[in-house]
């Protein structure tokens, strides 16, 4: 006969090759903690309830508490022979405390343990990613205060279009690290709710408490529908569709910084710390980093797209396929709390070249808008404006000069409008500095973004530090 769990109803030992291939230990190992919590709390409420005795209780505890432990100090050999955590943990609470440990599984399927274990693993790592991902926002914020003066040109279609702040660019990826943060928030929220009572699917015949369960756990809710519960993934594809969009703006973030650490554009240079060299080209300095946060955004999409793809077809309630949730999960997790990590790092230790971003603004168009807006003010139709401007732009190219070269006369001589005081409004500095609409890049606005932007870290800091020590009893 089988010595598997559920050997009683078969003849024969599983095949070699079906058993590696059904087993999903060596990834969901990484649940143990979960596994013991969700098995302590399980086996509270069985007791509660009388339908365990306490003396089971108290063995289930310390035989549990023991297993525990042995995994950690790393004396515990998981077996693909018993394919996951769950019934690893299990057998070896059963060899060594006897009955009491076969009575553990009462009133529980591994379907509404394994979710189980799996909404408490997110609802941890997503507290702990909470943390990295205000230290990369304040990273930015940081960088920005640092930089506050520095000027650069600002692109739209990759041309340079008008000058900004760099401070102000570095706060538009701010704000999006702030959008991901409250998406996350609610990738928490849908964590945090127990499946265990669904047992198999259709819930028990046993006198079991949910809801005790569920608060016995730090979860603020139960599922209401057995089959809803044990068929949920939808807190997964949640949450990997919050990484998606996180990796996507570090991404794009880490065109700029790669673009920007150039020789064509020079605007900043990463730390020796975060950079690479060529094991052949000894002048290379290249950003490694940022291309692997870039590259790495695609295997995170992938795991988005391999989840949904997995579950469009299944039939309610619990299917295997849907073993197949969390290594992608778990990448996703690993890769996100990486590359968050790595950009709180190298924002704060790269350098911006403000010379250099004023050089170039110096020897560009970037001021044409607001020469245009110079005489709009002044009454002249803006379309009309931007024609007049647009022909400067042509001569200035034909001549080989910017804008502020031109003399008074030749600004007559595109429009009467223009006085000398056209010679203060074409300035960088004041091209930045007019810009003072809401949100837009002049430096009292700029100001405003940072000053919110930090209420609202430390808004963030507080809710990641309520879940840190929801989660805490799992450790
Ligand atoms: N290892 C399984 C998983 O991760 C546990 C649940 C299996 N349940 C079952 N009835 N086969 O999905």
């Amino acid at each position: 006969m089988s010595e598997m769990m559920w050997g009683g109803r078969f003849q024969k030992a599983e095949e070699r090759s079906a058993l590696d291939f059904n087993a999903s230990v060596s990834y969901d190992c990484r649940m143990y903690k979960e596994d013991i919590a969700g098995s302590l709390a399980h086996a509270s409420m069985l007791a509660d309830r009388g339908i365990i005795s306490k003396e089971d209780l108290e063995k289930i505890t310390g035989g549990l508490l023991k297993i525990k432990k042995e995994i950690e100090e790393g004396r515990f050999a998981f077996s693909v022979e018993l394919e996951d955590v769950h019934m690893n943990v299990e057998k070896r609470l059963t060899d060594d405390i006897g009955d009491a440990g076969a009575r553990l599984h009462t009133a529980r399927s591994r379907n509404d343990q394994c979710a189980a274990d799996l909404h408490m693993y997110m609802r941890r790592h997503i507290a702990k990613l909470a943390e990295k991902l205000i230290a990369a926002e304040e990273a930015l914020i940081g960088v920005s205060e640092k930089y506050k003066d520095v000027i650069l040109p600002g692109y739209t279609h990759m041309q340079r279009a008008q000058p900004v702040l760099f401070a102000h660019h570095m706060m538009a990826y701010c704000a999006m690290l702030q959008r991901d943060f409250e998406r996350l928030v609610g990738c928490y929220e849908m964590a945090d709710a127990s499946p265990l009572g669904a047992c198999a699917l259709a819930g028990t015949t046993y006198p079991t408490m949910p809801k005790e369960t569920a608060e016995k756990l730090h979860f603020s809710k139960c599922y209401g529908n057995s089959l809803d519960a044990v068929s949920d993934r939808d807190y997964l594809l949640q949450f990997l569709s919050f990484a998606s969009i996180c990796m996507m703006h570090l991404s794009r973030l880490s065109e700029e910084l790669i673009l920007w650490s150039t020789g064509e554009f020079g605007f900043i240079e990463l730390d020796d710390g975060y950079s690479t060299g060529s094991s052949i080209m000894p002048q290379k300095k290249n950003p490694d980093i940022c291309e692997l946060v870039r590259g790495k955004t695609g295997r995170v999409y992938g795991h988005l797209v391999a989840l949904l793809t997995v579950m469009k077809g299944l039939p309610l309630a619990y299917d295997k396929d849907m073993q197949e949730d969390k290594e992608g999960v778990f990448d996703t997790i690993d890769t996100l709390r990486f590359a968050l990590d790595i950009y709180a790092g190298m924002l704060s230790t790269m350098t911006v070249n403000g010379a250099r971003t004023r050089a170039v603004l110096e020897n560009d168009f970037s001021n044409a808008t607001d020469m245009a807006d110079y005489l709009a003010k002044k009454g002249l139709p803006f379309r009309r404006a931007h024609a007049v401007v647009g022909n400067a732009v042509a001569y200035c190219i034909e001549n080989r000069k910017v804008l502020l070269a031109l003399t008074m006369e030749e600004f007559k001589k595109m429009s009467p409008l223009f006085e000398t005081d056209i010679y203060e409004v074409l300035q960088i500095e004041n091209c930045v500095k007019n810009r003072d609409s809401y949100g837009g890049t002049g430096p009292e606005q700029v100001k405003r973004q940072q000053r919110e932007a930090k209420k609202i870290v430390s808004r963030q800091k507080k809710l990641a530090a309520e879940w840190k020590e929801a989660n805490a009893f799992i450790e």
